[in-house]
């Protein structure tokens, strides 16, 4: 699966290490940055990788600030896009089975590497279940400025 990847500078330490995890399973990441520990802008950081997944070019994602917050707040303003930001596993995998959510956010300042790991695991591992939550999800769509 191609994977958009984007952090800030609070997210660029841990970002190499989820990189690599991501490519072990067999993802392909397309890393929107950033590239060093240089101080960015996470709306912009978020918006890049948001609208490589709201067209398609990727098919999930994955965003890392300080606390996944912000981030994750960039993202969800491109129309298509639910971000959800989790700090463990659980919620992770309900949030791709129930809220059939493309990108997944968590803070570098609040999990750390082993966390973020399992936390990908459990994302990447589990499905959209359809059903009634389809049309929760179509709603979600349908909220517009
Ligand atoms: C940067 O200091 C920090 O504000 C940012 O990474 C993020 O946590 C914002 O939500």
């Amino acid at each position: 699966m191609k994977v958009a990847f984007a952090c800030d500078h609070a997210g660029f330490a841990l970002k190499e290490a989820v990189i690599a995890h991501l490519k072990e399973m067999g993802h392909e990441v397309v890393d929107f940055g950033c590239y060093t520990p240089e101080r960015v802008d996470y709306p912009a950081q978020g918006e890049k990788a948001a609208r490589a997944v709201a067209s398609g070019e990727c098919a999930l994602g994955v965003l890392i600030c300080g606390t996944g917050i912000g981030i994750s707040l960039a993202a969800n303003r491109v129309h298509g896009i639910r971000a959800a930001v989790c700090s463990e596993s659980y919620s992770a995998e309900l949030t791709r089975r129930h809220n059939d959510a493309n990108m997944i956010a968590f803070g570098a300042r609040v999990v750390g590497e082993g966390t973020a790991c399992a936390i990908l695991d459990a994302f990447f591992g589990a499905k959209f279940e359809g059903g009634r939550h389809a049309q929760r999800v179509a709603m979600l769509d349908e909220i517009r400025p």
